[in-house]
């Protein structure tokens, strides 16, 4: 069972304040909510502990400027299970393998998800990522045809193709920001996936439109976000004028696919055609919230996940080198295709090394709706969990040689030490539905550009982290595009 530490936040705090505030507005919302149970609730495990109060006192800022080295200097410090103590809530951040599988999945139906993307920002609705059962599980169920094996192998060539595309414009010597390179490139997959054909007029609109409205969110769903949205700001109507014109675009598309009532194998087809036990399909509200869902959930992760592997194999020329024999030895100079995948066994333990080091999304929230009970310990309703992936991926007691990078460990076997050990796409019943899609994306992208090009990343560049809604390097990944010859050394 994993030791308890009690960290508690002093009162008069700036950051701690709006912390309690956010904790205060969603404690209001709860109770509107009748799905929290009205039982009485156990009081916190008994061997929690309180670390030095000054030492929170300094360090807790960070919390919001460092969240990412936050979370980690805590689990670092005080363990598997540290107990964050805000006014009336309590806060775990849980590290422990056996606590987290039942967070995720043994005590998955007793737990929503936090924090609760607001309704008031207009746009998940009640798309698959926010939704909250019995809505859910209906919606899964209607969109799991979509990501099936045989569909996914479809999109693989969509994919190659795309990148294909974005290595015909690199030009030799250019300067190029990675991160920006692989958002552009993730965007058109997604854009052509979902509306196959038609993505080639619509693509550029749907992107200007998410170019607004994306970094708006990172700070909308931050503890002022409400605020900021109910200001006559510009930014706030620009964030509302792009949602609209998005909106326009999924309802026409999707008018218009009903119209035709052809299933053209792209993501919308295969939604348009889902049925749940003979009754109807999806409303066309609904299908613009899963649309919607899977733009946003399912392209800024895998660019992502793809910077920070340019950035390590940059770092790492011996095995940059390895990678490169291996698309040259499997390729033979050819592009890669999705019945290459099976072969590419290390670049795909590359992509998953770099996923342990720097998972996209990097943080998982969960807050109890009745008393709960994980590794053996009950915990009140309200409590809220929070698995920072970021540090349980670099735990010294899960992993050897946790800080490196070394893909080789995937290779002689492929299962973490433990199944809860590694979770870049989650687990239980909102483990990622995109999964199986973003392997093969992330495998073909990285096959299809790394077999043609090296990057080298500008020498003073600072690459860190910087968690947002997903883990991204805060200053982009500057590089210069080197073409290589295949074999070169
Ligand atoms: C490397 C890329 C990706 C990573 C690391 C990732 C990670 C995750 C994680 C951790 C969750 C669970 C969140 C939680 O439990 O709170 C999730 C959920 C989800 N992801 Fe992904 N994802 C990726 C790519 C994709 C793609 C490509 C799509 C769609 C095409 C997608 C669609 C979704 C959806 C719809 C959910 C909600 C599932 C549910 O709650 O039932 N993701 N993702």
């Amino acid at each position: 069972m994993a030791a308890i530490v009690a960290v508690r936040s002093g009162r008069s705090v700036g950051a701690a304040q709006l912390v309690r505030w956010r904790f205060t507005l969603e404690e209001g919302r709860a109770r509107r909510r009748p799905a929290f149970s009205r039982m009485a609730s156990s009081p916190a495990p008994a061997s929690a502990a309180a670390p030095p109060f000054g030492r929170l006192l300094t360090s807790f800022p960070r919390l919001f400027s460092e969240p990412v080295a936050y979370f980690t200097s805590l689990a670092d410090e005080f363990g598997d299970c540290v107990r964050l103590k805000f006014g009336r809530s309590d806060l775990y951040l849980i590290h422990d393998c056996a606590m987290i599988r039942d967070l995720l999945v043994n005590e998955g139906a007793s737990l929503e998800k936090f924090p609760r993307v607001q309704p008031e920002l207009g746009l998940f609705g009640e798309g698959l990522l926010t939704s909250e059962e019995p809505v859910h599980m209906r919606q899964r169920r209607l969109m799991q045809p979509a990501f099936h094996q045989g569909r996914i192998e479809a999109y693989g060539r969509t994919m190659v193709e795309c990148a294909a595309e974005l290595a015909a414009e690199w030009r030799p010597g250019a300067p190029v920001d990675l991160a920006a390179e692989m958002n552009r490139l993730t965007l058109e997959i997604i854009c052509r996936t979902m509306f196959g054909g038609s993505a080639r007029e619509i693509s550029a609109e749907v992107a200007h439109h998410l170019e607004i409205i994306l970094p708006m969110l990172n700070s909308l769903v931050a503890p002022w976000g409400r605020l900021k949205l109910s200001l006559p700001l510009p930014a706030v109507r620009r964030y509302f004028a792009a949602l609209r014109g998005l909106d326009r675009i999924l309802y026409r598309l999707i008018e218009q696919r009903r119209a035709e009532g052809a299933d053209r194998g792209d993501l919308l087809g295969m939604l348009l055609a889902a049925r749940d036990e003979g009754r109807e399909g999806m409303t066309d509200r609904e299908l613009r919230d899963e649309v919607m869902t899977i733009f946003v959930a399912g392209h800024e992760t895998t660019a992502n996940g793809l910077a920070w592997t340019w950035y390590l194999l940059d770092r790492h020329p011996d095995i940059r080198l390895a990678l490169e024999r291996e698309l040259d030895g499997v390729l033979g100079g050819r592009p890669p295709g999705p019945a290459d995948y099976p072969n590419l066994a290390y670049t795909q333990a590359v992509v998953k090394e770099a996923m342990r080091l720097y998972p996209p999304v990097w943080i998982l929230g969960r807050r109890a709706l009745r008393e709960v009970e994980l590794g053996g310990q009950r915990f009140p309703a309200r409590t809220v969990f929070i698995v920072c992936l970021y540090a349980l991926h670099r735990r010294p007691a899960l992993y050897p040689r946790a800080g490196e990078f070394l893909p080789e460990r995937w290779l002689t076997s492929n299962a973490p030490p433990n199944r809860f050990a590694y979770l870049p796409f989650g687990a239980g019943s909102r483990l990622c539905i995109g999964e199986r899609f973003a392997w093969m994306e992330a495998v073909m992208v990285l096959a299809a550009l790394a077999r043609e090009f090296r990057a080298r990343v500008d020498p003073g560049a600072a690459v860190e982290p910087l968690g947002l809604l997903t883990l991204r390097p805060r200053y982009g990944v500057p590089a210069r595009l080197v073409r290589r010859v295949a074999d070169a050394g």
